[in-house]
């Protein structure tokens, strides 16, 4: 029957075409050619309807089983031409390898420390000053009652950067005490700050000295500043810092730029100031503080005697070392991971 030799021939020609297709292009064309609504295919289907029921039944199963051939031949091709032009080495995903862990940095205990430093004394109304950490011997010492043949200056053994000769003289500042005069000369009182800072000494090192460690100055000036504030805060702040409750002590001592003068302890962190191998007396050592020397606030440009203040300072490095129990100060710097892990 001249019918069914065309469905034959129809089929013979898709599937020659379709297995010489190039690409997914002229596979697509080929599919709507023999397949699509205006196929001649789809027409002899149409065409169904006008037949006997016997040619129906007759030409209908070979139309569709030819279909069927021409979209198996169709499907078969499709594969074929994704699995060449996919490079599955280069984009193959492997869902199961397990993610890259994310390494996430640590903070230094003394940035840790200095962080919570600020913060307590924020929120007793303190402000953040700032100063160089290179600075002019004016700053660093004449300022504060140092002038060149101070015996004092040989407290702090001084790194001298070469300078020109006819230039002011400059030197990394060997503590944070610097900052005071240089935030004065740009604030009137009253106000209560706070400096943290980097600072650096020429000192030999050893388990609890370094060259280069961190400082902590607080200077609070008004028309009615008195020691008695001073300890006040101090309590306030180290018994925040270490969470119970702690003491200040303080004891004569000399700084040229303060009068008068005192270094302080506080309770042993330790202990809780009832004595131990660490402090032997219940106390530890911390630092230098004092009410500020007028002839400070005269080189801010402040009148004599018009206001008082105080000032203090000492070394996070050793404030850190008790609060974490840290037995060498090198470490700090030492860049090793097993010791930073540990905050
Ligand atoms: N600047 C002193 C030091 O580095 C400490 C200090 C600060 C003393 C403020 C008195 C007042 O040792």
């Amino acid at each position: 029957m001249e019918l069914e030799q065309k469905i034959e021939e129809i089929k013979d020609k898709a599937v020659a075409s379709i297995e010489v297709a190039k690409n997914s292009d002229e596979l697509f064309n080929l599919e709507k050619e023999f397949l699509g609504r205006k196929s001649e295919f789809n027409n002899i289907l149409k065409s169904l309807k006008d037949m006997t029921d016997d040619e129906r039944r007759k030409i209908g199963a070979l139309a569709n089983i030819s279909k069927n051939e021409i979209q198996e031949a169709i499907n078969k091709k499709r594969t074929e031409l994704l699995a060449t032009s996919f490079d599955f080495e280069k984009e193959r995903i492997d869902v199961t390898i397990p993610g890259r862990k994310q390494e996430i940095g640590h903070l230094n205990p003394i940035s840790r420390v200095q962080k919570e430093i600020m913060d307590i004394f924020t929120s007793m109304g303190f402000e953040i000053a700032d100063g160089p950490e290179v600075e002019t011997e004016w700053y660093n010492f004449d300022a504060l009652n140092m002038p060149p043949t101070h015996p004092a200056r040989d407290m702090q053994d001084t790194f001298w950067i070469k300078s020109d000769e006819m230039k002011e003289r400059v030197l990394p500042r060997t503590h944070t005490s610097a900052v005071q005069v240089k935030y004065m000369e740009k604030h009137k009182p009253p106000f209560r700050i706070i400096a943290p800072g980097r600072i650096f000494r020429n000192e030999a090192t050893d388990a609890s000295h370094e060259h280069t460690f961190h400082q902590f100055e607080a200077l609070v000036v008004g028309e009615n500043i008195n020691v008695g504030n001073f300890k006040f805060i101090a309590e306030q702040f180290f018994s925040s810092f270490f969470g119970k409750d702690m003491k200040v002590r303080l004891r004569p001592s000399f700084f040229p730029y303060v009068e008068p003068g005192f270094e302080f302890d506080i309770t042993c962190a330790v202990c809780q100031g009832k004595g131990c191998s660490v402090c032997k007396t219940g106390w530890i050592e911390l630092g230098g503080a004092g009410m500020v020397n007028q002839g400070v606030f005269v080189a801010a440009g402040y009148l004599k005697n018009k206001y008082q203040g105080f000032a203090w300072g000492f070394g996070l490095e050793r404030l850190a070392m008790m609060k974490y129990k840290i037995d060498d100060i090198r470490l700090f710097n030492s860049g090793d991971l097993r010791f930073i892990k540990q905050f």
